[in-house]
């Protein structure tokens, strides 16, 4: 499939996928929302995908939602279309994403980074949150994910000032998993996905299925969850093949059965 406003690319078992709307700072519209979507239901289809990184340019990883292609919406319109909901579909991919966040990520930039499983950022990020000074609030989950990333006090800030958070910041406070050079963002990016993708894809999946159980349910339906998935994974092939790999000191060779 070609599209217009990303590209995509294969390295090895990883599908990367870049936002490229470099005169809009990839801002998102439902144009690049419906390709990203495609691309991610793709990768999430081809057997010889094990995980997946979206990044977008040096200056901007997304500048947000596309302000211009909002700003005459109705709210019958907004609400009648359930504006938005289309991001839903990016939420359920059940294969890893890593987001690799450069320069802007603020609105819908940082809500689509916080849909990702996790965000390795590069020194020059920025996060932010400035719904606000355009007289509305988050609407792809910004309010919600990232109150759960940062806790009450940081979300209320950066959802009520409408101020950014450089990379520090957002590492400091749980926003993002690690900070390396912008240079290197992409590649470190992708080195920690190929390090994903060769592992057994059932167990990866299962793990990324279990850390978001957290966010839906009480600790003790949350523990149960886990181990019943974990109880699962003694029926794989590869459970007996990377545990008998340690035992006899060399690198298991995973068939994702
Ligand atoms: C549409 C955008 C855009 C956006 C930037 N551009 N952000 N277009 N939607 N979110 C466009 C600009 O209009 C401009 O187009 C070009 O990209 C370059 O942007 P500049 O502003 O000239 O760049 P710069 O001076 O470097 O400033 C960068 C910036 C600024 C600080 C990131 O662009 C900015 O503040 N953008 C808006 C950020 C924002 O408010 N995001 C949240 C959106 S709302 P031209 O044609 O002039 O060259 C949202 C969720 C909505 O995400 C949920 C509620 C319903």
């Amino acid at each position: 499939m070609t599209y217009e406003t990303i590209i995509t690319e294969t390295r090895g078992k990883v599908g990367l996928i870049i936002l490229n709307r470099p005169k809009a700072l990839n801002a998102l519209n439902s144009q690049i929302l419906a390709e990203l979507v495609a691309a991610v239901n793709g990768f999430s289809a081809d057997a010889g995908i094990g995980a997946m990184v979206i990044t977008g340019s040096e200056k901007a990883f997304a500048a947000g939602a596309d302000i211009k292609e909002m700003q005459s919406i109705s709210y019958v319109d907004a609400y009648s279309q359930d504006f938005f909901v289309g991001w839903e579909e990016f939420t359920r991919v059940r294969k890893p994403i890593i987001a690799a966040v450069a320069g802007y990520a603020l609105g819908g930039g940082c809500e689509l980074a916080m849909m990702c499983d996790f965000i390795i950022a590069a020194d020059n990020a920025k996060f932010g949150q400035p719904e606000i000074t355009l007289g509305v609030i988050p609407g792809m989950g910004g309010s919600q994910r990232l109150t759960r990333f940062v806790g009450k006090s940081k979300a209320m800030d950066m959802c009520l000032t409408g101020r950014m958070m450089d990379a520090a910041e957002a590492e400091r406070s749980g926003l993002v998993s690690r900070v390396v050079p912008a240079g290197e963002l992409v590649e470190e990016a992708l080195k920690a996905a190929a390090k994903i993708a060769d592992f057994s894809l059932p167990s990866v999946m299962m793990a990324k299925e279990a850390v978001n159980r957290a966010f839906e349910t009480t600790l003790a339906e949350g523990l149960r969850f886990e181990r019943r998935l974990f109880h699962s994974l003694f029926a794989l092939e590869d459970q007996k093949e990377g545990m008998a790999a340690f035992a006899e000191k060399r690198k298991p060779n995973f068939t994702n059965r």
